[in-house]
């Protein structure tokens, strides 16, 4: 069982949709929570709102991950302010959509450097420490999107297919070593990601697409018509999925918290997040 109070967990792309939903949930809990995206002032916001809602610490540490040395520069940052990380929440990413021909491939390289590189270069450094302590969990966003090939989203389907085949592998070497490894592959989810990709297409998988043969991202899967999540782990359900207690707050796209979310809304997703049972 994992015990959340008096933990840390340090959670990619937490400024804004999946990612500030496990931050709250995790915050819900007792756990301390360690924000990093590029956007300082929504992530100190969000930091603000978690101490006072939960009296938990929250800082804020802003970063590019699409940079070379980010994972270096974070996990130095990190060391400085005297924080171990016993949960690493690689969420951030983000997706490009259309003809790879016509696509920018400086944008792409950037995708594979958040997606892929970040996600490997922090478990590399925040890992080892978890498995000398024997105690700590990694979850890796991945998305239906990482179960069969997704044309017109090729670059991002690959990235999330090597999420989901990492996060098992290592799921694997971690197994009776006090680590828990889990992938969460979200279907279509109501959150800026499609803002980013530029168009709502991406989440579209049961439909023809601007594109003449285009499927789309998040709902191509067959699977990914099913509402939310699948979650690739052994042994446990998603907290949340059971009725477990401490699941998010939903914040939906105004400022009310909502009982029911919609299915496919971050909220929704939140109240199904795949974190580890507390005890
Ligand atoms: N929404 C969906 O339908 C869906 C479905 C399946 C999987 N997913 C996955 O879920 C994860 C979260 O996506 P989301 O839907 O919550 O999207 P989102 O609302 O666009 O949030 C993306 C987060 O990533 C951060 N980010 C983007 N570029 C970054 C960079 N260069 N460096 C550091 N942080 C960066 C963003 O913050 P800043 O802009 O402040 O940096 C933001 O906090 C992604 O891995 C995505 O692939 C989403």
């Amino acid at each position: 069982m994992f015990a959340y109070r008096g933990k840390t967990a340090l959670v990619t792309g937490a400024s804004a949709g999946i990612g500030a939903e496990f931050a709250r949930a995790l915050a819900a809990r007792g756990s301390d929570v360690i924000l990093v995206a590029r956007s300082q002032e929504r992530l100190r916001a969000l930091a603000d709102e978690l101490a006072r809602d939960f009296g938990v610490r929250a800082e804020v540490i802003a970063a590019d991950l699409t940079r070379a040395d980010a994972a270096r520069d974070l996990y130095a940052e990190a060391e400085v302010r005297g924080l171990t990380v016993d949960l690493l929440i690689n969420n951030a990413g983000f997706g490009t959509h259309g003809p790879f021909e016509t696509l920018a491939p400086a944008r792409d390289h950037a995708e594979v450097m958040l997606n892929v590189a970040a996600v490997v270069d922090l478990t590399h450094l925040f890992l080892p420490a978890m498995l000398k302590r024997g105690d700590g969990a990694v979850i890796n966003v991945a998305s239906t999107a990482s179960f069969q090939p997704v044309p017109y989203m090729a670059v991002y389907g690959a990235t999330k297919a090597f999420v989901l085949s990492f996060s098992e592998a290592l799921w694997a070497e971690c197994r009776g070593r006090g680590v828990r490894v889990l992938a969460l592959c979200p279907g279509t989810t109501a959150t800026e990601f499609f803002d980013v990709v530029g168009t709502q297409d991406a989440g579209r998988g049961d439909r023809r697409q601007a594109h003449p043969r285009a499927g789309g991202g998040h709902g191509a899967a067959r699977a990914g018509a099913r509402p939310a999540l699948r979650c690739r782990r052994r042994g446990q359900l998603p907290a949340g999925a059971d009725g477990a207690p401490g699941a998010a707050k939903c914040h939906g796209a105004g400022d009310g918290t909502h009982d029911a979310p919609a299915p496919g809304s971050v909220g929704h997703l939140a109240t199904r997040l795949a974190l580890p049972h507390s005890r």
